[in-house]
């Protein structure tokens, strides 16, 4: 740290992990055997990243959610760092405070490389969040709750043996790399960061007694108003940050948090003080964008499951540059998932480089918690999102449906911020 400008280095590096009884599993990590320390970063300030790749095969380092130029210092596919060399990248950070996380995209691997555990939670901080009463003491109220599920053979992943080209599934529940994790409960109100790092599943989350929470943010930060809740879902790679109000419960309850019928993790209740906060009706500004007169509506198509999957009709190729938007111009797009209504796959869709505003499904209003910024929307099966999106730096950014597997096969493409 030097006044203004901060350092870092992260090593994508390969360990062992004590994550089931027995032999120990092979696993990556950044700076760690398992995924990574989460990383607070601070609107406004500096960073130079010193990235150094001592795995055996080229990776990148992804920064989902950040607005920073790309496609470079973003670190897609464009990105690469090669086995046993480094890259140096900076930036400045300009936006609100979120959580957002960093995982590797090295076309067509990257599927395999968050499977291994290359993932870690990024903590935005700014002064407009840092004034609302919500608890930020980290790691006591205030937790990332990384999601993810992997299956083990005699403890170890095998990526090839359980792939599956529609996003690979695991059968244990992980949060934050570990499998029955318990959380003390110290203080009467808790804030999760809950990030679902999954290749593939979509959580659907709630409390075993179907306890109330209240989701303060999603993926680009700070929801306008508080919404209460029984259930989140989250599809690859969006987050919802939640309040959990324990006051309730009395020392020595436990109550799990469950995605569907399986436990993720559970909350052991200590003791603690009374704490009366109640959360304002109304949290932040969310910024009115209107359209920029004159541009048409964008359209993009994700179709297909397995080996068919495309993203407008195409395969990604790095050489094409699929679409290009003036940064600071204001421009509706309509996401569509041609998939039959029934049966058919949820595609999560994502944009680097910027943050959007949904602003409905099949011409209905979003949901109640997609009043915010985001950078990743589940589109449903028959389903047509229209977002609002701007770019604010410029670069060459992917698009892609965030089942991992999906975006290794190629449903990806890339627009030029310019
Ligand atoms: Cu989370 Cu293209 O990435
Ligand atoms: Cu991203
Ligand atoms: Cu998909």
């Amino acid at each position: 740290v030097d006044g203004n400008d901060v350092w870092y280095t992260i090593r994508a590096q390969a360990g062992e992990t004590q994550i089931l009884p027995g032999q120990k599993t092979k696993t990556w990590g950044y700076n760690a055997s398992l995924l990574g320390q989460t990383i607070v970063l601070k609107d406004g300030v500096h960073y130079h990243v010193h990235i150094v790749n001592d795995l055996p095969e080229v990776t990148t380092l992804h920064w989902h959610g950040l607005n920073i130029p790309g496609p470079i210092t973003d670190g897609g596919p464009h990105a690469p760092v090669y086995p046993g060399k480094s890259r140096d990248i900076e930036f400045t950070l300009n936006q609100p405070a979120q959580t957002d996380w960093i995982h590797p995209h090295p076309c067509p691997n990257t599927a395999r490389q968050v499977w291994q555990g290359l993932a870690a939670a990024v903590v935005v901080t700014d002064d407009i969040e840092g004034k609302l009463p919500f608890p930020r003491d980290y790691g006591v109220d205030d937790i990332p709750v990384v999601l993810q599920d992997r299956s083990y053979h005699d403890n170890q992943l095998d990526y090839d043996a359980d792939y599956d080209m529609d996003g690979t599934l695991g059968k244990y529940m992980l949060v934050n790399g570990t499998i029955n994790g318990v959380f003390d409960v110290t203080t009467q109100r808790v804030r999760l960061r809950m990030l679902n790092g999954a290749d593939r599943r979509e959580y659907r989350l709630h409390f075993s007694d179907d306890h109330e929470f209240t989701q303060i943010a999603s993926d680009g930060g700070v929801l306008p108003e508080p919404v209460q809740m029984k259930k989140v879902m989250l599809t690859a790679a969006e987050r919802a940050e939640v309040i959990v109000d324990f006051g309730d419960y009395k020392p020595g309850d436990r109550v799990q948090l469950m995605t569907d019928d399986m436990p993720v993790m559970t909350f052991a209740i200590g003791d603690f003080e009374r704490d009366d906060t109640v959360l304002p009706a109304h949290l932040v500004d969310i910024e009115d964008w209107q359209p920029t007169p004159g541009l048409p509506v964008e359209k993009t198509v994700m179709s297909g499951m397995d080996d068919e999957v495309l993203l407008d009709g195409k395969l990604f190729d790095m050489q094409r540059i699929d679409r290009r938007q003036q940064v600071g111009t204001v421009v509706d797009w309509d996401v569509t998932n041609t998939n039959e209504m029934d049966g058919g796959m949820i595609h999560p869709f994502h944009m680097h480089g910027c943050h959007f505003l949904i602003l409905s499904r099949n011409g209905h209003a979003p949901y109640p918690n997609e009043h915010g910024f985001k950078d990743t929307v589940g589109v449903n099966a028959g389903e047509t999102v229209r977002i609002r999106v701007k770019f604010d730096v410029l670069g060459v950014f992917m698009y892609h449906c965030h089942i991992l597997e999906h975006e290794d096969t190629g449903m990806m493409a890339q627009i030029e911020a310019y």
